[in-house]
């Protein structure tokens, strides 16, 4: 996935019918004035420089270069004093144990056990992950390839992501909280090819050779506020 400046685009994001929790206010209730937060795949770092002001510290984590380069201009371009962003991934943070207070990812890989070693205890993490769910009916729509279901999770029963987070965290932590969540969404043809473009949802995605399934899912979702989807997130909280 490489970045381009569509990624900050709200043709990306769709016209949303409310979301099931502000994951802003989710973060911020546990959020606590002298705490370093580590976020974990922070893409170009526009929502992590939001929660600047909530904390002593943000630290991005992001391995893709692109990204992170328009991270940095996007610290030097705010006027946010305590974020820095660095190279690394989720399933080897370039950090000492127990040296954050809190961990987010938003809509990124997460690894629990090197998010559990990182965090001091007492730490907690707010993650919020795309379900099994999400946009159901563009994915069974691409059908499968030589790998399976070309839709990311296309292939899970309703409901086994959401207990597989549960048991994997439950093993790490004191506490865990998954919250699961659905509402509608409606794209522009232009917002559902950047959106296919720029996520993982459909492996392998290409505008041209995708056309007749775009055109299909066009035909059959389009609504008076534009073409219909369910999206599905996880909300998941864990105290160490
Ligand atoms: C959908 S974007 C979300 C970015 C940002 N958290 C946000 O909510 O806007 C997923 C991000 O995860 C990053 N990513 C992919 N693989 C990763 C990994 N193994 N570890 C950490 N981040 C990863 C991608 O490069 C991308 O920036």
């Amino acid at each position: 996935m490489g970045y381009t400046e569509a990624y900050e685009s709200d043709l990306i994001r769709g016209d949303q019918d409310p979301l099931p929790w502000r994951l802003r206010a989710e973060i911020t209730a546990l959020a606590l004035g002298t705490d370093r937060l580590l976020d974990i795949g922070c893409g170009t770092m526009f929502k992590t420089l939001a929660l600047a002001p909530l904390v002593r510290q943000v630290v991005g984590v992001e391995p893709n270069p692109r990204m992170l380069a328009q991270a940095h201009t996007n610290i030097t371009a705010s006027a946010v004093g305590n974020a820095v962003v660095v190279a690394g991934r989720a399933e080897q943070l370039p950090f000492p144990d127990s040296s954050f207070d809190l961990v987010t990812v938003m809509l990124a890989p997460h690894d629990t056990s090197e998010i559990s070693r990182v965090l001091r205890p007492g730490g907690r993490a707010v993650l919020e992950k795309i379900g099994d769910r999400d946009k159901w009916n563009f994915k069974t729509e691409f059908g499968a390839d030589d790998h399976g279901p070309r839709g990311q999770f296309a292939d899970l029963d309703q409901g086994q992501r959401a207990r597989e987070y549960e048991d994997e965290f439950a093993g790490l932590f004191d506490r865990v909280e998954v919250r699961e969540g659905f509402w509608a969404t409606y794209y522009s043809r232009t917002g559902l090819e950047l959106l296919l473009e720029q996520t993982s949802a459909i492996r392998g995605f290409d505008p041209v050779a995708d056309k007749a399934v775009l055109d299909r899912i066009c035909q059959e979702w389009t609504t008076h506020r534009g073409i219909k989807t369910i999206q599905n997130r996880m909300l998941i909280q864990a105290w160490k």
